[in-house]
């Protein structure tokens, strides 16, 4: 066979490094998997290299960083018989070849040595088993036993062996094919993809922190209802986030529908992928009508109404977040305020006014911004007329937010009066008393009864005490 060289994705001379370390040690390696992947597809210079040997990795990384600068540090993961190194910005990761590949937090060293096509059978996918050699007489060589540049060619996912048995070795390979394909936007291949239908279910054995790993690629692709189509189509949705199935349908009552929220969730998540690579704004948009399923009600004269969606759903994005072992820190508040406020600005949009867009503004603070990308996004009627129209009454609202900011200077509120001062003004201890007249100064700026200025607050104060029964002891 006469293989094609690929001396240009070697140009990096850490692989001579590499080459080197083999010859001394007397063993085969070849670069393998993403890295080959994303240089036949050229897709920029991937950082991440999956080094193969044809004996023991972790004896190659060792020589390795003894022939790099500084000789940096190598981390060993005996369980997986893997090495990992960092040379500059590069991580280098070395496995030895094997017969079986993977097992799920398998705690022994179950690696049964084997050559670089055993390797390359029980990897995931076709256009991630092709292997460029690094030994000195075929240094470059491209080894691609199954054929994994004519599928890249014809954007196929497909799996190198029976689809079955590769899937069982590791069900998350279900959820990679997703990803590849989101990603890349290719197809999954029939038999592979009929397989994952089939096993879906095997999903439940794998651990959370890895699947939400893939997820959030997905979420992070710039179409990401591809995969969110084929995890409806394969079944793997319901297992993942349950949440989001339970967004389809259209039921009809009496002649009245309302709209799918699991398709029209997915416009929106594209719409706003379009506008930001803000992964947890992506996020909030993927879950902001989460809380529409249990809130779906029947009314005899309202037709279908989703009363409180945005509470019930905020409180459900705490709940996901918490079984996906997702953070539960401001990343979580965040997406939780935005589900929450997702349809404030729907509210006010037809009748933008000044107190409407203060209190908007005060209630979202610095992710004003942001929940206007996603009211956005959220529109995604097909009568062109509405379309128009509610984005236009988006930007009166922007328009306003800017105008009001100018001015007021809400975003950021801090009253001008403290409860210190209130306290020093009436002489008062601890009391009720402070909390409302406080209140009353807020409620006064955001009604724009008084400008957000201190002398108006004061003689706001001064007038709010009198009305209390308080006596003024100090005014200065
Ligand atoms: N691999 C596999 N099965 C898995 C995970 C990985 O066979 N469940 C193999 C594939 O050959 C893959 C390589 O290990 O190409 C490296 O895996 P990983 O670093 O997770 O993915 P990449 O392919 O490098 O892609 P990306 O960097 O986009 O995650």
């Amino acid at each position: 066979m006469a293989y094609q060289k690929h001396i240009n994705a070697l140009s990096n001379p850490v692989f001579k490094t590499v080459s080197n370390a083999a010859s001394q040690l007397n063993l085969e390696c070849y670069v393998i998997g993403g890295y080959v992947r994303d240089y036949i597809l050229s897709r920029g210079d991937s950082k991440d290299i999956d080094i193969v040997a044809v004996g023991s990795g972790i004896k190659l990384a060792e020589k390795v960083s003894q022939l790099l600068p500084g000789k940096p540090r190598v981390s060993v993961f005996k369980n997986y018989g893997t090495a990992m190194l960092k040379a500059g910005s590069i991580e280098l990761e070395f496995v030895g070849a094997r017969k079986e590949s993977y097992q799920e937090d398998s705690r022994n060293p179950a690696v049964e040595e084997g050559t670089l096509e055993d390797d390359q059978n029980r990897r995931d996918f076709t256009i991630n088993a092709m292997a460029i050699s690094l030994n000195k007489d075929t240094f470059g060589e491209l080894l691609d036993p199954f054929n994994g540049t004519e599928d890249l060619k014809n954007k196929i996912i497909r799996t190198p062996l029976n689809p079955d048995i590769t899937f069982s070795d590791d069900p998350l390979r279900m959820l990679r094919a997703v990803r590849f394909a989101t990603q890349l936007q290719f197809k999954i291949e029939e038999k592979s993809f009929d397989s994952i239908t089939k096993n879906a279910e095997r999903i439940k054995i794998i651990s959370t922190e890895r699947i939400v790993g893939e997820l959030h690629k997905i979420v992070a692709s710039p179409k990401p209802s591809i995969g969110f189509t084929i995890l409806n189509k394969t079944n793997l949705l319901p297992y993942i986030l349950p949440e989001l199935s339970d967004l389809k349908g259209v039921d009809e009552i009496k002649g009245q529908r309302h709209k799918d929220n699991f398709w029209h969730t997915l416009e929106v998540v594209d719409n706003i992928a379009k506008t930001t690579d803000n992964v947890w704004l992506r996020w909030a948009a993927l879950l902001h009508d989460i809380g529409k399923a249990p809130t779906k009600k029947f009314d005899k004269k309202a037709g279908w109404t989703f009363h409180g969606h945005e509470f019930v759903g905020s409180k459900m994005v705490y709940k996901l977040f918490k079984r996906l072992k997702m953070p539960l820190n401001e990343k979580m508040k965040f997406v939780q305020k935005l589900v929450f406020m997702s349809s404030r600005p729907i509210v006010i949009a037809s009748d933008v006014t000044d107190s409407a867009v203060r209190r908007l503004v005060f209630d979202a603070g610095e992710n004003i911004d942001d929940l206007m990308t996603l009211c956005e996004a959220d529109i995604t009627t097909k009568n062109p007329t509405k379309f128009r129209k509610y984005h236009e009454n988006f930007r009166k609202v922007r328009d306003k937010i800017i105008e009001v900011e100018e001015r007021d200077h809400i975003r950021n509120f801090q009253p001008p009066i403290s409860g210190e001062e209130i306290i020093k003004t009436f002489n008062l201890k601890p009391s009720r008393e402070i909390g409302i007249i406080k209140d009353a100064i807020k409620e006064a700026i955001l009604e724009g009864k008084i400008p957000n200025e201190y002398k108006d607050a004061k003689n706001f104060m001064l007038q709010k005490g009198k009305e209390l029964g308080l006596k003024i002891v100090k005014n200065d």
